[in-house]
Parts: structure tokens; C-alpha cells; sequence
């Protein structure tokens, strides 16, 4: 929780502008495709401040991991901006995309089992060294960082000539974690990073990585279905539903006082349980819908308790409610 000390001080790394990501999805016709857009994020904004954990949260479908990988350019924004310390992505140049790709890593939630079987850890480690641009650095340099970076994951120099068929889940999620650190990166998306690890070395990993955060002051955003890590690691959330941001705000603020009806079916949903335990967000009743056909007006609108008449005509924008809390419902122009 470190941005939270700081608060005020802290610049913003990046920045998401009115984002939006459309998926053409193949609609019939042979001559004469048709063509239907999926629209898996759908306007969202958000600032991720320098040094914090910034949380994203929100049902199966709801747009986060397609955001993260417009962040890590691995998928073309359709609309809006990204800016990463001021640098408007979609116009990077060449050799701007390696820099950038240097300093942003991700660790994803099956980054162990990723792991080639056929390199040993020390290659593993090391390769985004040796496949850096500014030229090749030489043996010992490349061990010796790789040795440092893995004694800061809690690995000793023995594991450098094992294979990951040697290592358990949880030393495999170390390894991970040690490759997408060892160029010292700013940021780190870290999409589900203990989902798939044994529930009885969830809270180690999780450990690790707000040690890591606080001595490297990396900024981290985190995704994931567990409110309650969450809660405890991210300095800020964002709850997404079907493409967009719902409420957004300080951690702290938004966990005491949820205002968007999906937040608050959501945080009761979940019986506060240890951090890193939970298990997936249980359902609201209903289905979260279809972002090829998204429900018109607010769209979260088919499965509110507390619907109002404009809730099916007109779409809420996203007001301040708080120096910083912000929220996406007519319940609040309605107070
Ligand atoms: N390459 C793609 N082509 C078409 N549709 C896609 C593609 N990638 C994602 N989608 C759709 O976009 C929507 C959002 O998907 P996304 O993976 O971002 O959700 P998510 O919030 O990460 O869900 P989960 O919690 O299950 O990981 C979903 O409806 C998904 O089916
Ligand atoms: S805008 Fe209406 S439907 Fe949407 S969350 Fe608010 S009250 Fe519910
Ligand atoms: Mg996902």
C-alpha cells in the first residue's frame, strides 16, 4: 500500500482515454460477409498512478484481460488512447515499442506451466537479457543478474541448472515471476497471478509480490476474481461489467462505500474470506449478457434490484462522488 502514503505525490504511468476494443465476429453470408462487433471493452478510462497496485475486478466476460492486452499491445485499440508516461501508444515508433516492451511485463495466470520444458531456469530467466537490443551483455553479467533476481524471488543458485519439470507450482510461479522482473520493468499486469497455484501457496506468491512491488516501486495492475486479495494488496479498483467501469476509486473508500449496485452485489456475494483464498466471484442471478448485443441503457440494468425507468433508455455517465470515487448509475442523479 504504498501509493497511499504518497498520495498526491504520485504522477500517472499510464493512462487509459475513452478505450474501446470491438472483436469483428463472423455473422453468415459467403459472397457478402456480414460482420457483427463483439465489443469486449467499451469506453473505459482509468489512471494508473505511479508506484500503486492498481486492482481491476468484475464477472467472467466483463473486458479485463482484452484490456490488458491492448496495454501490452498484443490486440489493436479500436477506439480511444493508451498513454504510457505520456506516450500515446498507437503511435510508437519501432524502436519505442521494444523500449516499452522492456519496461511492461505480465505475469498471467498459467505463466508456470508456460515454462519451456526443454530450458533450464538460468536460460529461462535470462532470455529477455539476452534478446535486448542495446546489444548482447556479456555470460557472467547475464548470471550474475539472473542470480540476483532469483534470490529476490526467495530461489537459490542451485535451481539455475534445473528444468521446470524440477520445480514445484510454486517455485514454477517464482521462476515466472523472476523473468518478468529481471529487466527491472515500471509496470506489471498481472492477470489472475495465483488462480491457477494450490490454495496453501497462494498467500506465499502474493507475499512475494507486494514484497517485490514495495522494494522495486513497480507499478502493478492487478486483475482478479478474488475481492478479498484485492482488497488487501490494490491501492485503487476498478469494477468492470459487460465493457465498461462501473465505479472506481480508492480501495479503502470503495470497499466501505460500494454506490453502484453491481459493486454491492458483487462485495455481498463473497463472505470477506483470507486473502488469496477466495474462490471465484459467485454469480449474481442472471447472466452478465452478450456484448455482441449489450443491453440498452444502463446494461446492467436486466439483473438491478434497484432499476429505475431511465435505466433502459438512457446509458448513466460517470460522475465524482467523492474526491476519489466515481460511479456509473442514475440512482445517483436521482438523491
Ligand atoms: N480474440 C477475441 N475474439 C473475439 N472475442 C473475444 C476475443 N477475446 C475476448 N473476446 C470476448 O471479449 C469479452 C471479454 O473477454 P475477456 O477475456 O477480456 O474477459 P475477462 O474479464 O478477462 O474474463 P475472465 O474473468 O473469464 O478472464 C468476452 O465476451 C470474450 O468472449
Ligand atoms: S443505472 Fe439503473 S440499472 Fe444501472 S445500476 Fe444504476 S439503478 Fe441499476
Ligand atoms: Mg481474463
Amino acid at each position: 500500500m504504498l501509493a497511499i502514503e504518497r498520495e498526491g505525490l504520485m504522477e500517472n504511468l499510464l493512462e487509459a482515454q475513452n478505450v474501446k476494443k470491438y472483436f469483428p465476429i463472423y455473422d453468415g453470408g459467403v459472397l457478402f460477409k456480414k460482420y457483427r462487433m463483439l465489443k469486449a471493452v467499451d469506453g473505459v478510462s482509468f489512471s494508473v498512478r505511479k508506484g500503486e497496485c492498481f486492482g481491476i475486478a468484475g464477472e467472467s466476460g466483463s473486458g479485463k484481460t482484452t484490456v490488458a492486452k491492448l496495454i501490452l499491445l498484443l490486440e489493436k485499440i479500436t477506439e480511444g488512447n493508451i498513454l504510457f508516461e505520456g506516450k500515446n501508444l498507437g503511435r510508437l515508433i519501432k524502436q519505442d515499442r521494444s523500449w516499452y516492451r522492456r519496461r511492461v511485463q505480465t505475469i498471467f495466470q498459467d505463466a508456470a506451466s508456460s515454462l519451456d520444458p526443454r530450458m533450464r531456469i538460468l536460460d529461462i530467466v535470462s532470455e529477455p537479457m539476452e534478446v535486448q537490443p542495446s546489444g548482447t551483455q556479456s555470460k557472467s553479467v547475464i548470471r550474475h543478474r539472473t542470480e540476483e533476481i532469483l534470490h529476490l524471488v526467495g530461489l537459490g543458485s542451485a535451481t539455475l541448472k534445473k528444468y521446470p519439470h524440477e520445480l514445484s507450482g510454486g517455485q514454477k510461479q517464482r521462476v515466472a515471476i523472476a523473468r518478468a522482473m529481471i529487466l527491472e520493468p515500471s509496470l506489471v499486469i498481472l492477470d489472475e497471478p495465483v488462480s491457477a497455484l494450490d490454495v496453501s501457496i497462494r498467500a506465499q506468491i502474493l507475499n512475494l509480490l507486494t514484497e517485490i512491488q514495495e522494494k522495486q516501486r513497480i507499478t502493478y495492475l492487478l486483475i482478479a476474481h478474488d475481492l478479498a486479495m484485492l482488497q488487501n494488496i490494490s491501492d485503487q479498483i476498478a469494477v468492470m461489467y459487460l465493457g465498461k467501469i462501473v465505479e472506481m476509486g480508492n480501495t479503502e473508500e470503495v470497499f466501505d462505500r460500494p454506490m453502484h449496485p453491481y459493486t454491492k452485489a458483487l462485495f455481498e456475494a463473497v463472505p470477506r474470506p483470507e486473502p488469496g483464498r477466495a474462490k471465484e466471484v459467485p454469480a449474481i442471478s442472471g447472466e452478465i449478457g452478450n456484448p455482441i448485443y449489450p443491453p440498452s441503457g444502463c446494461r446492467f440494468h436486466p439483473r438491478c434490484k434497484e432499476t429505475v425507468p431511465e435505466c433502459r433508455e438512457n446509458e448513466p455517465v460517470v460522475r465524482n462522488i467523492g474526491k476519489n470515487h466515481q460511479v456509473a448509475c442514475h440512482l445517483l442523479t436521482r438523491r
